[in-house]
């Protein structure tokens, strides 16, 4: 894979790292990248790197590790140059390359990792890797400590200390630099066009022939052929893959909400809910567009998007610096429960005013996620959603209660979250037969500016009325 970040990006990531060891009092970080994981006999699943170690070294070569020690000196493992592998697997840095092309100090083959690893812990007084991304590491690292630990009595200091590594990571990987958001636009800008494709191809799908006119396209229109179309536009743009399983969810399957891409039929009359973003260059974008297979809403589809995006909108509003992580969920969630009363998705009668459903909870029928999450190389990505640093306070939580919270995270510059209002309506007693099986989800990716947000996939129009243009042309 290409990165378009120089190497010493990486480097002065390094860097920071590196000080933030020293200024905890030493030590040494490790972090290997993804393994790769077989599908069966000789196949494996497509490999993705590590998203951790990808950001301290833009390397996307398997059986890899970083050092970093508080110091600064930074060691590189890597698989070692072999002729007859690279013949059936592909080209290797190598450790002879690496240091000239990642800029790390030192790299060796991650064949002499075990007996390298030992030499680089012994006197370090703490070391720092990932707790929870790797499984089986905290034994690795413990093998390597015992090593250390047999030749005290020749004089070697075993780490005192162990940390979790991703602590550090996660606050830097929150505030995306100008590299970083220059591919997540990129990204938004192909996941956009992707949808508008699937759009475009439904209705011309769903597209009735002319009488006596033979169509060239005679199939039974399906989720899996815009699935396909989602495919094409993400890889003809140099997209490596989705960067999750891609939703296509026709009728009432948008009110499954991890529904995958199936074989559903999209039929005339119905909505079609598509999620599903590209990965470029290890970036991730995150889009939920919802439209009428054939290109024109009914008006109990119409009334429900209006009203989910209202509630985007007004989420939109409060997206910005010194504003709360839960502040747009909380401008979206009162948008979605005033409309919920006002067509009769909830009874005023037996629910009361907005307020007394935000309290109760009642809106969970039709509205049970949360309104975003950070979005980066991950597509849920990594970062405290609390106030670092704050301490907890009593407050309310949905259902009333009196519970110990920290404070919700302030939007800063740089950060990147998704905005995903939505309302599922499954058939109940009570509520209006009309709204039956309308599954319906508007997500765009926004990046926090100096002064409001940047909306990153806005290519796709999200009005309905352009929405029914745009299926008609
Ligand atoms: N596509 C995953 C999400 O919207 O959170
Ligand atoms: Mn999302
Ligand atoms: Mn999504």
């Amino acid at each position: 894979m290409n990165t378009s970040i120089p190497a010493t990006v990486y480097q002065k990531r390094r860097a920071t790292i590196a000080k933030a060891l020293k200024a905890a009092g030493g030590g040494i970080a490790l972090l290997p990248t993804a393994s790769e994981y077989p599908r069966n006999r000789d196949s494996d699943f497509p490999y993705r790197h590590d998203s951790y170690f990808y950001y301290l070294t833009g390397f996307t070569e398997p059986a890899s590790w970083l050092a970093i020690e508080a110091s600064g000196k930074t060691t590189l493992f890597c698989r070692p140059k072999d002729l007859e592998r690279e013949i059936w697997d592909g080209i290797r840095l190598g450790p002879k390359a690496a240091p000239e092309s990642l800029g790390v100090d030192e790299a060796f083959s991650v064949e002499t990792l075990d007996e390298k690893m030992s030499l680089l812990l012994a006197n370090q007084n703490a070391v720092w890797f990932p707790f929870a991304t790797h499984k089986g590491l905290e034994t690795q690292v413990d093998g390597w400590l015992n090593k250390v630990r047999a030749r005290i009595r020749f004089g070697a200091e075993c780490p005192q200390s162990q940390h979790d590594l991703c602590k550090l990571l996660d606050e830097m990987r929150l505030i995306k630099d100008a590299h970083e958001i220059a591919i997540l636009r990129r990204a938004g800008v192909i996941s956009a066009g992707a949808h508008v494709r699937a759009m475009q191809v439904s209705a011309a799908l769903l597209r009735q022939p002319a009488k006596g006119v033979k169509s060239a396209l005679t199939v039974v229109p399906r989720e899996y052929h815009l699935e396909a179309e989602l495919l094409h536009e993400f890889r003809r743009h140099g997209s490596q893959y989705p960067a999750y399983t891609s939703i296509v969810a026709a009728g009432a399957n948008a009110c499954i909400l991890h529904y995958r891409a199936d074989t559903a039929e999209l039929k005339t009359g119905e909505l079609c809910l598509i999620d599903a973003g590209c990965e470029l260059d290890g970036y991730a974008s995150d889009i939920t567009r919802t439209f009428p297979v054939s290109g024109t809403f009914t008006p109990a589809q119409r009334t429900l998007y209006d009203i989910v995006l209202r509630a985007q909108e007004a989420a939109i509003a409060v997206t910005k610096p010194g504003k709360r992580f839960t502040d747009p969920h909380d401008a979206a969630t009162r948008v979605l429960v005033q409309g919920m009363l006002d067509v009769g998705l909830l009874d005023t009668k037996k629910h009361g005013t907005v307020d007394d459903v935000l309290l109760s909870g009642a809106y969970r029928q039709f509205y049970m996620h949360r309104t975003g999450h950070w979005m980066g190389m991950d597509v849920h990505d990594c970062g405290d959603y609390t106030e670092p640093g704050s301490k907890p306070r009593e407050e309310k939580d949905a259902l009333g209660k009196m519970v110990m919270k920290k404070p919700p995270r302030i939007l800063q510059p740089g950060m990147v979250l998704t905005i995903e209002p939505g309302i599922y309506v499954r058939p109940a007693k009570g509520v209006p037969k009309q709204f039956w099986n309308i599954g319906i989800r508007i997500e765009d990716d926004a990046l926090i500016t100096a002064k409001g947000c940047e909306l990153m996939t806005r290519g796709v129009p999200v009005k309905a009325d352009e929405i029914e243009a745009l299926m008609r042309g």
